[in-house]
Formats: structure tokens, sequence, C-alpha cells
């Protein structure tokens, strides 16, 4: 079996050899540069923009604004299609808002020719921050892509809350985060007559496609997406946000091939990013420590309302991680003059379980019980709110191995009881979990005479392994080994694949190139004329018959045809939706902090998790890493800082916006417990991406709590608070 196995990357080599292109490193033809302008005040109206120096700047092809721009179709398509700000109207919502394009021969002469615009504002007054406008939250209309409401309620969690043993009533805030990917976003237009190619760092190559058909008014077939590398998304590239629209629309103009890269510092306030949230939640416990009441009600900062939504799904996991008869949740969103948020790694679950595995902490604490024994003590052997039983759940062998890889007995209770010189040691854990998405797909395998295998799928690789893992599969059912097969993806003209959101591509994706492959598979047996039934078997490119064997070439010249192909086309399992359907992890963190300076250090970490079957041993280790990694991050050092005076984002930058380097991060024990889920996927996957970001800023909130018993219930945790 290939499955399973750790080997590595398909697109590994060309990395490293710098042979994958990325969106911004095409090129074409006679090609235009573009680059956007952007807003400085943060709301009001444009009052005029004078265009004209620029204009007789040299190389200046177009300079595209809210006067001139193409009317662009608005209505939503069925994918989410983000429409604002695309140059329609004049109104100004947020500082950083596109409110022109130059388009030039060059990128200098652009840039040149931008540094001229003058824009004359009326402006309005700007809300800030959240927090002034808290009283005038608004429920969300569309919530956790439609698969829950905004409020739930079992029982009566206030009721409940009379009488119990401790409770914990406490306020948890979590900052603006942005998502930083390595590759900034990037597109190239090119127009033929009607039809639009379009090469752009995406997540979802199929919703760009239907995004820019909607938009420009032309059928889905007339438009191309070409994206075989991502590095990296995080969410941001998620959506198709309006510069790919605006670059097409300057290519349509100027009759030419059009390249915009959005600048680093225009990507704070292009593609969104992750709200700010304010969380209370209120827990009850008996004296065993048994949950009588959980409430979880989120507040997250949206943008204004015209613009779109996205609430932050703080309290979903808050619904379903432990046994309780009374259970609340609610969010509601508040509109301030920033862009619209967006989903960044492990969107709702990450933020919304700080808050949960913090006041999980505190009860502990309240009730003297270890915080491991709490956890183990409210299991849920059902989702609370839904009462749909859990599809599958190894956590509890989660907390078992992890504890004991950590060493999580040696532990003693009281805060700063631990120490080694003047550091201060903490320790602390989390739970995760995040839900097992998936969604249509559909891939085409196809076998060549000489053994060579093609899979092609319209899904997108971020980085994550979606090469390999699709290779993998096709591999063992065809009975070649690996490295036969090539892999082709990032392409709108291939069978389509849903975005790599959600941690939905392995789940999504690898059922079809499974079934494509069995097809295939079927189709050799069968140009043999042996029977399956007979005890038929694939291996290294040789068709094995009872008696004797052929080769694939030899089986294919027997059809008469050179190669032999299917597509197969598949969907979530009908009866999926009577399960809950989760991956599961237990996080645990080592904080080693300065008793008098506050430094704080991550020291150790152990992640084990449940995420079902392992398709692809490496790439999975590298996700679960990278996530405890961004989870630090989040933890300790990102935070989004806007001036309160100007609505302007003040470190929109990769200096200031603080992201872990390898200094930060201590040696990761990963571990993995397989408990497949064959409900989900026939494979028994869960998917990965996300899982390993929830729990770990409360793992380590929950570390430096223990180490100094001051407890931080606003992220980032810095030294400064601390200094308490
Ligand atoms: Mo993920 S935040 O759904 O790309």
């Amino acid at each position: 079996m290939i499955v399973g196995q750790s080997i590595d990357r398909q697109d590994g080599r060309r990395k490293v050899l710098g042979q994958a292109r990325y969106a911004a490193e095409a090129s074409a033809e006679g090609m235009a540069h573009a680059i956007l302008v952007q807003s400085t005040v943060a709301a009001g109206v444009i009052a005029g923009i004078d265009t004209g120096k620029a204009r007789g700047m040299p190389g200046v092809m177009e300079i595209l604004t809210p006067d001139n721009a193409d009317k662009l179709n608005l209505k939503q398509g069925a994918q989410q299609t983000v429409t604002f700000p695309l140059l329609q109207g004049n109104d100004v919502l947020y500082s950083g808002q596109h409110i022109a394009v130059v388009v030039a021969d060059t990128l200098q002469h652009a840039q040149a020719a931008a540094a001229k615009i003058s824009v004359r504002y009326k402006t309005a007054e700007a809300v800030t921050t959240m927090d002034a406008v808290l009283s005038q939250a608004y429920e969300p209309k569309k919530f956790d892509n439609g698969r829950s409401r905004p409020d739930t309620k079992i029982g009566d969690p206030d009721a409940a809350m009379q009488g119990a043993a401790a409770t914990v009533d406490a306020t948890y805030i979590t900052p603006i985060e942005h998502h930083n990917p390595m590759e900034p976003h990037a597109t190239i237009a090119i127009w033929d007559g009607d039809r639009l190619t379009v090469r752009t760092a995406t997540q979802g190559i199929s919703g760009s496609q239907q995004t820019l058909a909607t938009l420009f008014n032309i059928p889905k077939e007339n438009v191309t997406i070409i994206c075989p590398f991502v590095g990296g998304g995080f969410g941001c590239k998620g959506n198709t946000w309006p510069h790919v629209a605006l670059t097409a629309m300057a290519a349509r103009r100027v009759k030419r091939p059009v390249k915009l890269e959005v600048t680093r510092q225009q990507m704070f306030t292009s593609n969104g990013y992750r709200p700010r949230t304010v969380q209370k939640v209120r827990l009850a416990a008996d004296g065993d420590g048994k949950l009588l009441a959980v409430r979880h009600d989120g507040l997250s900062q949206m943008s204004q309302p015209s613009i779109g939504e996205f609430a932050e799904a703080v309290g979903v996991a808050s619904r379903m991680l432990y046994a309780c008869p009374n259970i609340s949740t609610s969010h509601r969103l508040v509109a301030v003059n920033q862009g619209l948020p967006t989903f960044m790694r492990a969107p709702g679950e990450a933020s919304g379980n700080f808050a949960l595995e913090s006041a999980m902490d505190e009860l502990a604490t309240a009730l003297s019980i270890d915080p491991v024994e709490l956890r183990t003590r409210n299991y849920a052997d059902a989702d609370s709110t839904t009462g749909k039983p859990f599809a599958s759940k190894g956590l509890r062998s989660c907390y078992r191995l992890g504890a004991e890889a950590f060493n999580w007995s040696r532990r003693t209770p009281a805060p700063g009881s631990m120490r080694d010189g003047r550091v201060l040691i903490g320790m602390g854990m989390a739970t995760s979990t995040y839900p097992t998405n998936r969604m249509p797909a559909s891939a085409l395998v196809r076998v060549m005479a000489n053994g060579d295998v093609l899979v092609q799928s319209g899904t997108q690789d971020l980085g994550t392994g979606t090469y390999t893992t699709m290779a993998q599969v096709a591999a063992d059912i065809l009975g070649v080994a690996v490295e036969r097969v090539r892999v082709e993806l990032g392409d709108s003209r291939f069978p389509p694949a849903p975005v790599s959101g959600g941690s939905m591509t392995s789940a999504s994706v690898l059922p079809a190139v499974q079934q494509a492959a069995l097809q295939v598979r079927d189709k050799l047996v069968a140009l043999t004329g042996w029977n399956a039934s007979d005890g038929v078997l694939l291996d290294n490119g040789v068709v094995r018959g009872p008696d004797r064997q052929m080769s694939f070439g030899e089986a294919l010249s027997r059809g008469g045809v050179p190669s032999i192909e299917a597509t197969a086309d598949t969907k979530p399992a009908p009866n999926a939706d009577e399960y809950a359907r989760h991956a599961f992890g237990a996080q645990f963190a080592e904080v080693r902090i300065d008793a008098d300076l506050r430094i704080i250090k991550v020291s150790r970490w152990v992640g084990a998790f449940d995420c079902g079957k392992v398709i692809s041993a490496k790439t999975a280790r590298n996700q679960l890493i990278g996530g405890i990694v961004f989870g630090i991050g989040m933890a300790l050092m990102e935070e989004t800082r806007v001036d309160p005076e100007y609505g302007r984002i003040v470190n929109a930058n990769i200096a200031e916006y603080h992201v872990p380097v390898n200094a930060d991060v201590p040696d990761i024990q990963t571990i993995v417990v397989e408990d497949p889920d064959t409900i989900s996927t026939p494979l028994g996957l869960k998917g990965i991406g996300e899982l390993p970001t929830v729990g770990v800023a409360a793992a380590i909130a929950n570390a430096v709590w223990h180490a100094t018993g001051v407890r931080v219930r606003e992220l980032p945790i810095r030294l400064d608070k601390l200094l308490v």
C-alpha cells in the first residue's frame, strides 16, 4: 500500500528547483502592468478623481476609476462573489479600498503615474473600532456556510447555572489577524474575444471561474482559470477578491494581457482577514466536574453590511465538544469601517476554542480537577446539540497518548509551582476539533500503454500535498509505482472540484480519484478477457491473471486502444448527514517564562490528533506542524492594529505583523490516532488542514496561567500582559 506511506511530494523537486511557476511569474506577449490605487480615508464619498497628470505620464494606457469603469453584473452567482469594491460607485467604506487601477507598459510607469493621481474626498465619520458600537450588534443572515443557525439552545443553561458547584463567567477577545501567505495575490488576465483566461493565485479555481463569468456576463465555459501552484492561502485565496475582476476589466479595456500584483501592504485591505471577536463564555459544573451548562455568546467584527457578510462562527464547537444537557450559543455582528472579513485558518473554531478551552481550564481550577480529567469526565458520545452520533471519534486516545508523550502526570497543579532556576515552567492543554467537510468533486484517470498514469482534477494544491495524495490513491488501485502517476490540477478545464477550504480537498477529491481509478482498473481487466472474479491483480504495470500475466500495453492493444480512461463524479454519501462528523485532537504545551522579564517561550509541544485515515504520513505531519506553528503565532504574536483616529491599519507589513520564525518554535511531536471515518469518505480520511491550529492558543494561555498565575483572556499574549 502506498496510501499511508511517507513519500516525497510530487511537486517538491519542481519547487526546490524554482520550476514551479506561481501566478505572478507567468508572462504573456505584449503584457501590460496594472496597479491598485487605494483610498486614504475610512469613510465618505469620492468627490472627484483627477487623473489628468497621470494620463500624461510615460507608458500610461488607461486609468480605471468609478467614473469610467465597466459596469459589472453584480447579481450573486452560485459561488460566493465578492462584488465590492469593483469601482462601481463612489462610496468609500474603509481605508485601503480600491478606488482606481492604473495600467501602463511597465510596472514602474504604472507606479509613477499612480503617484500623480489626486483624489478629493467628502469624508464622513468613521467607526474605527467595534468596541465603540457593541450595542449595535446585529444577527447574521448567512452563517456557518448555511449548515446551522447563528443561535442554538438546548435545555435551559441559565437555570442550570443556579446552584452549580462551580461556574466560570468570562469574556475572551481575539484580535484582527491577517493570513499573510508567502505568495501574495497576483492575477494575469487575457481576453480573446469574449473568452477570458486568467492565471491567478486562488484556493478555488471553480469559484473564480463562476465569479468572473457572472461579473462579465459570459458563459462559464468561456472562462479558464489556471493555478497549478499556490504559495499558501490560509483562507485569503478562498474568495475571488475584487483585484481579479479589476485585472480582467483592465485587460479588456487596453486589449492586451494585463498583470496585477497586490502588494504586501495592499493585501491587508484587499483579501479579507480574521475579524476581531469578543466572546462571553459561561460554564457551570457540579462537584464531580460534570458540565451543567455552557453558554457561548460571540460578537465578531464585520465590514459595512452593503459589502457582504461574514460571521466568525466562534460558538459552533461549543455546541458539540462536551456532553452537556444545557447549551446555548449566539452570534452577532458589529459593523465598522474596515474591509470584509473572511475565512482564516479554522475560522470559528480557532478563535472560539481559545475562549471555550480557556474557560474549561478556569473551570478545572475552580473545581480542583486536572484539566485532562475534566475533559474526559465530560466526554461526548454524541453531538450534544443535534443528538447525532459521531461518525468516528478517537479523542479519548488523543488525550491518553498525548498526555503520556508529554509527561502530563509530572505537572503539579498550583500556578508557579514548577521552576527551572529563574524560569517559570507552565504546562497547559486544550481540546481541538474541526468538522469533516466534503463537497462534490470529479476526477479523470487515464492509463497509457507504457504503464504511465495520468490523474486530473480541477482542484488546487496549496502546498499541502494534493498532488502527492492524488498520486498515491491512483497508484495503489492501478498497481503502479507512485512515480508513474502524473497528477495535473489547477486548471478549470479539468473535471470540477470544490474550493480548497474547510479542510476538504482530500475528503472531496480523493474519493473521485479512487472511483475513477477503480473504473479504469475494471476496464483494463475487461480488455484482458479475464474476470475480476478470477483473482486478477494489477501489479507493477502488469495484469496478473489466473495462470499468466499481461502488461498494460498488451491489454490495451488487445482492446485496440492507445489508452483507457474514466471520469468519476462523486459526492457525499446520502446518510452522511445523519452523523456528526468531526476530526479531533489534544494539544499539550509547555512554556518557559522568565520570572522577571516575562519573556514567553514555547518550549515543548505534543499534539495528538484523530484525523481519520492518514493518506500521506509526510504531508500530514507537515500540515499538523504548520497548523500548530500558526496557532503559536495566534497565541503570542499575531495582531493587526488599527489607528482609531483614521481607521487605517498601521502594521500592514510583515516586519510589524509578527509571525513565528524557527527560533520561536520548539520541536513539535505529533501523534496520529487513526480512527477511520468511512461514513464521511470511503477512504476513511477526515481532513487535516485546520484541525491542528484549533486549541493551540488556549493550550498556551493555559500554560501561561500555570506558569505565572496570570490569566490572559485577550490575544495575543504579549509579555506586557504578564507584567501585573
Ligand atoms: Mo480555510 S480558512 O477554509 O482556507
